[in-house]
């Protein structure tokens, strides 16, 4: 089950137990039944919460890179990131889910070439094998988008799991080696 389905349960199972108590009341005030499922009724979010936790990436102060620019680059990728994963997870019309993988790929084109200039600017040593990683991220991707051209929405699980890893750590390990360099060379 997607977690609209698991919403849409839970949803139902609170209207039901809603009712529950409606009837259990006309029979009495002193029926107990009806104290119990409202004691289950506030139950239910504690309990939706912890087996359909959100695992939305947070950015966090540790992902820095010390230029302010590229922090704010990554914050805008892991934003495009969790709306991707919020239009698959949730199942959402094909045309949000189509909408969210396009904009993730596009805004990680134009990031991409924005770090990429930078590093030159700076004369980063490790400029080559930096690019050539975006580039087979890209080639990736792009075989992820037809993929999910010719099988549609269940091929989306791979993706998501695939760009969640890669940009996680991509930004914690392989970008923050350029950091010293671009700060010496005063770039922001
Ligand atoms: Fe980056
Ligand atoms: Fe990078």
């Amino acid at each position: 089950m997607n977690k609209r389905s698991n919403a849409l349960v839970f949803a139902v199972l609170i209207g039901l137990i809603i009712v529950a108590i409606g009837l259990g009341f006309l029979i009495g005030l002193d029926n107990p039944i009806p104290w119990i499922l409202i004691a289950v009724l506030f139950l239910i979010p504690i309990a939706y919460k912890k087996y359909f936790k959100n695992d939305a990436i947070i950015w966090k102060e540790e992902y820095s890179v010390g230029i302010q620019s590229l922090d704010d680059d990554h914050k805008r990728l892991i934003y495009l990131l969790n709306q991707f994963k919020t239009a698959y997870e949730y199942d959402t019309s094909a045309e949000f889910e189509r909408q969210a993988l396009g904009q993730l790929v596009e805004y990680t084109r134009f990031h991409f070439s924005r770090e990429e200039d930078m590093m030159q600017e700076a004369g980063y040593d490790d400029f080559e094998e930096h690019k050539k990683q975006h580039e087979r991220m890209i080639a990736q991707v792009e075989e992820f988008v037809g993929l999910y051209n010719r099988e549609g929405h269940d091929s989306l699980n791979e993706v998501s799991t695939y760009l969640t890893n890669w940009l996680i750590n991509h930004i914690n390990g392989t970008d923050k080696q350029y950091t010293e360099v671009m700060q010496q060379h005063g770039i922001k």
